[in-house]
């Protein structure tokens, strides 16, 4: 069966949602999520958004801050534009009843958070959770939506693409995997816009959710989209360690609340850094990676016991019950904690309307490069972003779709050459890959890279692209090979990026060029698919 809308998303979180939000006005929205629709990076986001609202705080603050944070990277067109919409998209959320955490004295205002590298308090937060106050108030708004149809258990593929008789190609839709029937189908529309959120499952340790696996950033290379600066790999300082949990985040915060990093024998690992345990993350992340490698300790501690217990309860409900749940009190004892992969600063490059190279191609939030991170994203940047972006790129996509006439069943490309079938050994093969690229990851092009680690990881990598093209072309298509085919592509798109990069910025650090060399290297990465594939659908299951 063939679905059509005038807007098609890959992706249900905050720059997803918000844009069918905005889009709905102007045409039909299908938004794609390919397990539940709140199975996203959103979902989990503790700290914040990023927005200017205090009264000792100016935009110009904010901005040189975010400048300060990129290391010479990040664009001040796209850092100045996304800084001053902050206060408008804040105020939006407000209005549409998101529950911030307000003042104790006055209720209509805010509570003003403070992160690392924010030379001021302005983070938006609704404790602890966030990211949930606002994908819970626009989720149900979406799915309360006429024009917005939420789709849930269905993964998108490849694109569809089309060449026009002035040679322009462009997205017609997508190739999308019902996961409930095993049916894969053409799903066309007038623009494609990917908000597939990040990529942390190509690590082996990270704060994503299980389907952080940058199917987006995947999709839209394949296509021919260009992609900038994915060496740069943000690893969050504090994630829980705990052989119960993987994935659960400390949030922070709880460093903007005074919490600090000790190693095993109680000594501050931050100490004597100017901005202490709140400096920028990739200072932090490699602290705690030298102390851990200096001591041989497995983690170090984030320790907030000398704060009152009933303000950590209060300001951090999720973390002191998660915490709590697992045996640890953390009024009473530190949290053992260890860096973990957080979030792709680079992406799909996009201007500033959310537009790829390839035409009628939008990416938004976390698989976009828009030039606002550079080599290191400011704390709580990325939900705002994500807002201002999704607002942009909905009035760039309907503009564009004006004169765009429906796609129909007669623009689909034919189908390549059919498939020969499941494999009984096919499972293990793939989660053999799986493993294989995030352990390879983690070891050789983590927090510490070089030459010499990068040039392995490649040839590893070459290696286990092959495997997984070769399951692509014979095998029919399932879940989680089209996801270690994606987490194949940004595993190699970073390697290729970083080997690229001969000097050390940011959060890209190499033990063969560890200074950062201006002359040669104040650039962006900038990288271009010299083989886009023309027809991109699978057979298998049709
Ligand atoms: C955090 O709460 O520490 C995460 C915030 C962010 O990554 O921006």
């Amino acid at each position: 069966m063939i679905r059509k809308s005038d807007f098609l998303v890959v992706g249900t979180g905050v720059a997803g949602l918000c844009f069918a939000l905005k889009a709905r006005n102007h045409g039909s929205v299908v938004l794609l999520a390919k397990k539940s629709a709140n199975d996203t990076n959103t979902n989990l986001a503790q700290g914040g958004i990023a927005a200017v609202m205090g009264n000792d705080d100016l935009l110009e603050y904010h901005v040189e801050d975010t400048l300060d944070s990129g290391c010479g990277l990040s664009h001040p067109d796209a850092v100045k534009t996304v800084v001053e919409a902050g206060p408008t998209m804040i105020k939006e959320l407000l209005d549409l009843g998101v529950p911030f955490t307000s003042q104790v004295d006055h209720p209509d205002v805010p509570e003003l958070g403070r992160e690392g590298g924010h030379s001021r308090r302005r983070i938006i937060h609704a404790k602890d959770m966030t990211g949930q106050a606002v994908q819970k108030v626009l989720g149900e708004l979406a799915e309360a939506d006429g024009n917005v149809e939420i789709l849930e258990k269905h993964q998108a593929l490849d694109l569809i693409l089309k060449t026009d008789p002035d040679g322009t190609r462009r997205p017609i839709g997508l190739w999308v995997l019902d996961t409930a029937t095993g049916l894969i189908s053409p799903f066309l529309a007038k623009a494609v816009i990917l908000a597939t959120g990040g990529s942390g499952k190509v690590y082996l340790y990270t704060t994503n959710p299980d389907g952080a696996t940058g199917d987006g950033l995947a999709i839209g290379w394949r296509a021919g989209a260009k992609v900038s600066n994915m060496e740069f790999v943000q690893f969050h300082p504090t994630c829980l360690y705990h052989p119960q949990t993987r994935n659960f985040l400390i949030s922070e915060a709880v460093r903007g609340e005074g919490g600090r990093l000790i190693d095993f024998e109680g000594r501050a690992i931050m100490e004597g850094h100017p901005q202490g345990d709140l400096a920028l993350r990739d200072v932090v992340a490699l602290a705690i990676d030298a102390s851990m490698k200096r001591t041989g300790a497995e983690n170090v501690f984030l320790d907030i016991t000398h704060k009152p217990a009933e303000f950590i309860k209060d300001r951090f409900p999720k973390i002191y019950t998660t915490c709590l749940s697992l045996g640890i009190d953390i009024t009473r004892e530190p949290i053992p904690v260890v860096p973990a992969a957080h979030y792709q600063c680079g992406g799909l490059e996009v201007d500033l309307d959310g537009r790829t190279n390839v035409v009628g191609l939008y990416a938004i939030g976390e698989v976009a490069a828009t030039g606002l991170h550079g080599a290191n994203r400011l704390a709580s940047n990325s939900l705002l972003e994500a807002l201002v972006m999704a607002d942009r790129a909905s009035k760039a996509a309907a503009q564009e779709i004006r004169s765009r006439r429906e796609p129909d069943s007669s623009d689909i490309s034919p189908w390549p050459d059919g498939r020969v079938g499941h494999l009984p050994s096919e499972a293990v093969l793939i989660s053999h890959s799986w493993d294989e690229i995030r352990r390879f990851m983690w070891n050789y092009v983590g927090l510490v890279r070089s030459d010499q680690r990068l040039a392995m990881a490649a040839q590893r990598m070459d290696l286990v692209k092959s495997e997984i093209d070769d399951f692509f072309r014979n095998f029919e298509v399932d879940a989680d090979l089209i996801e270690v085919r994606n987490i194949a592509v940004v595993a190699d798109l970073i390697i290729r990026s970083a080997t690229l990069r001969k000097e050390s910025r940011g959060l890209h650090y190499s033990l063969s060029w560890p200074n950062r060399d201006d002359a040669r290297f104040l650039r962006d990465t900038v990288l271009e698919n010299p083989s886009p594939r023309s027809i991109l659908a699978p057979a298998g299951n049709l």
